[in-house]
């Protein structure tokens, strides 16, 4: 159980049809939580800007959050691997995504960054990774991108949009990405994708054959204001913060979360 979790070993657990199982902690005491109850990986998500900071998006998120609290977190990630995104408009040149992509790393712990988006990314991707940081990217429903959209929406119902995410995640597989967080999306869509990567696809509202999952460990526990289409209250029913981690991970472990009514057509 205290095996450090590496991105090889993600690599052989799709190969082997085994579950990935991911949740969002932005401080040491969840992280332990998270790590002891066997999650892979613990994602610092922006999504904080919300959950945390009561925003009503993720865009005020600053480089100086992410840092801190991936500082905070990955203290206790002893055997899980810490992703932590780069927020809203700190990688829209590959110099400006290599300094704080690095701050992330040396100052937060982080031993991956995110950061949202396809094709348009992967010269950002490849750059980072040629630099030694391991990178996950996220296609589909991209929350940095809410106020193009005009709201949070399932991407990928149209051929078009479908399209797009595909050649986005199959360009950040060939930009050197170690795996690909896919995000509302049809649950077709993803298992498409799912089965043309190599690389680990982490799903969120995106149906139930992605070779792992994550959530915002708030819904799991039904501590946000609105619990949204993708994600399921493990607290009621099991009584402690410890157990519904527990029960999460043995859900996804099983293929039993997501179910339909989680996921979108
Ligand atoms: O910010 C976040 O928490 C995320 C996940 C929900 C995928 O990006």
């Amino acid at each position: 159980m205290t095996e450090k979790i590496t991105i090889a070993r993600l690599l052989e657990m799709k190969k082997a049809g085994e579950k990935i199982v991911s949740l969002t902690a932005y401080d040491a005491s969840f992280a332990r939580i998270l790590d002891e109850a066997g999650v892979e990986i613990t994602l610092v998500g922006d999504s904080l800007g919300m959950v945390l900071q009561g925003g009503e998006d993720t865009l005020a998120v600053s480089i100086e959050d992410m840092t801190y609290h991936s500082r905070m977190a990955s203290r206790n990630c002893r055997r899980s691997l810490v992703v932590t995104d780069m927020p809203y408009r700190t990688y829209e040149t590959v110099a400006a995504a290599y300094d704080n992509a690095r701050t992330l790393v040396d100052a937060g712990g982080a031993e991956v960054v995110k950061l949202e988006g396809g094709i348009e990314h992967a010269e950002t991707v490849a750059y980072l990774v040629d630099r030694d940081i391991p990178v996950c990217g996220h296609v589909g429903l991209q929350p940095q991108s809410v106020r193009e959209y005009g709201g949070y929406k399932v991407q990928g119902r149209t051929d078009d949009q479908a399209q797009r995410i595909m050649a986005g995640a199959r360009a950040l597989e060939a930009a050197g990405a170690c795996m690909v967080v896919l995000e509302c999306i049809p649950a077709a869509l993803a298992l498409r994708i799912s089965n043309e990567l190599t690389i680990p696809t982490i799903g969120i509202g995106a149906g139930v054959d992605c070779d792992g999952q994550v959530l915002v460990v708030y819904d799991v526990l039904g501590l946000s204001a609105r619990s949204p289409h993708m994600a399921k209250n493990f607290l009621a029913g099991t009584g402690s913060i410890p157990e519904a981690v527990r029960e999460y991970v043995r859900a996804v472990k099983s293929g039993a979360f997501p179910g339909r009514e989680h996921s979108f057509k």
